[in-house]
């Protein structure tokens, strides 16, 4: 095992890097454009932030969670999700709503891993506080919406809503199911039958064969909505309408963390297997207040990065490189200087640290170098360089002291820069 990465977990290498950080780049850009500010929780907190605010009956708490005793014989537990510790930070540090917050980062549950799943895997997290109005529900799907056309995947990832209702609907529709369900006990899976206590809308989840026929038969959320929560949820639907987001409203999405109430959505996928969601999130107006906040209505959505991975065909597109080509030793050695200028200009310099010129062109061409400066003794006693644009393999004599204009020249309107 000396050799081998934790299952469930992954390394990022080259463009793969990059990709990663570009999807975490577009979402804090785009989330700037919408008044969200970046804040970045720990990746550990004391085991209650999660425990008392996820929910029982949450397959995070009942059996994923890397929890352990500190030296300190305290309880921590590495992040299994960002809206529990955002919550923690904005009762903790007292700040003022209405606000939004992004962050990005690791997070971690002990799932089987899968395509698009894994043990250690990554989020970017949308949360705006403060807010009672159904235009924040649209806004932050909006949001998502945005962020899957900048990625480029709007066309293979579809909206799922649906709306859990006030504190009144969830209470008589639980009641509800209780007592529907009660009737086939026996013939439920195992995890539904726990369920059936602890969070009976949770086995509407459930992707057992038998379960599902049961489920099929269940009362409907819908039949439960107060006028209040159908309102609230006529106007969001409204509102998607009139923004031309395409949405099927689920009536069996109740998503798996017991903090929500009235909009939950998901963007899902077929093209990631069984793991199908990209997006995920929904309003909970009461999870501030149960740990001690303000009454705060919110709402938030996270998506998995390595998700978008799978589903972007983003590439990098990396800059090509000015190559030095000295002939001679005094060259040799000023290419050493040479390279520090116009790296400290910004420009991307590759160079052999011998050669003759002819492997050494040889090298250029191999790594697709845009502009090769070629000089010896002559051009040195001249304050001249040979500059050669390689693509149209054009040659010619620049001065010295003109070497950052010239290479820019060369390169015209199409340098990339390093990065994106
Ligand atoms: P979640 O549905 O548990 O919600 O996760 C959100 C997204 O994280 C999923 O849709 C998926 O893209 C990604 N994800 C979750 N688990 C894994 C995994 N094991 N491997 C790879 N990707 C994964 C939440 O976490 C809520 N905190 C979302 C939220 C924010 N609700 C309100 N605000």
């Amino acid at each position: 095992m000396i050799n081998q990465t934790v299952r469930g977990t992954k390394d990022l290498l080259f463009d793969e890097w990059y990709r990663f950080k570009y999807v975490q780049q577009t979402a804090s850009e785009i989330s700037s454009l919408y008044g969200f500010l970046p804040v970045e929780t720990p990746i550990f907190e004391y085991t209650e932030v999660f425990t008392k605010t996820l929910g029982d009956s949450s397959d995070i708490i009942n059996k994923e969670m890397y929890t352990f005793n500190d030296k300190g014989g305290k309880s921590i537990t590495l992040r299994p999700e960002f809206t529990a510790a955002v919550v923690r930070l904005l009762v903790e540090k007292k700040l003022q709503t209405p606000i939004k917050l992004f962050s990005t980062g690791p997070a971690f549950r002990y799932e089987r891993p899968q395509k698009g799943r894994q043990r250690q895997f990554h989020q970017i997290n949308f949360e705006a506080f403060g807010v009672e109005d159904p235009k924040a529900d649209i806004e932050l799907i909006t949001l998502a919406q945005h962020l899957l056309t900048e990625f480029g995947i709007d066309k293979n990832v579809r909206l799922e809503i649906n709306s859990l209702g006030d504190g009144e609907t969830i209470g008589k529709y639980r009641e509800a199911l209780i007592s529907y369900f009660k009737k086939f006990q026996n013939d439920l899976s195992e995890d539904s039958q726990n369920r059936l206590i602890k969070n009976p809308l949770r086995i509407l989840d459930s992707k057992d064969k038998t379960d599902k026929e049961i489920i099929s038969g269940a009362p409907k959320i819908s039949d439960y909505y107060t006028k209040k929560s159908l309102s609230f949820f006529e106007q969001i639907l409204n509102g998607l309408t009139i923004l031309d987001i395409p949405y099927t409203v689920n009536d069996k999405l109740v998503r798996g963390l017991d903090y929500y109430c009235h909009t939950v959505f998901e963007f899902v996928t077929e093209d990631l297997g069984s793991q199908g969601a990209v997006f995920a999130g929904g309003r909970y107006d009461n999870l501030v207040s149960s740990v001690g906040g303000k009454h705060t209505p919110a709402i938030g959505f996270a998506g998995g990065i390595e998700r978008v991975m799978e589903l972007t065909n983003y590439l990098v597109k990396e800059e090509r490189a000015v190559c030095l080509i000295p002939i001679g030793k005094e060259a040799e050695e000023h290419a050493l200087t040479l390279a520090n200028e116009l790296r400290r200009n910004g420009l991307y310099v590759i160079y052999e640290y011998s050669g003759t010129l002819k492997t050494r062109m040889r090298k250029a061409n191999q790594a697709d170098a845009k502009v090769a400066l070629i000089f010896g003794d002559e051009e040195l006693s001249s304050k001249t360089l040979k500059i050669k644009d390689m693509d149209l393999g054009e040659e010619k004599t620049i001065a010295r002291n003109n070497i950052i204009k010239s290479i820019h020249q060369v390169y015209g309107q199409n340098r990339k820069s390093r990065f994106w």
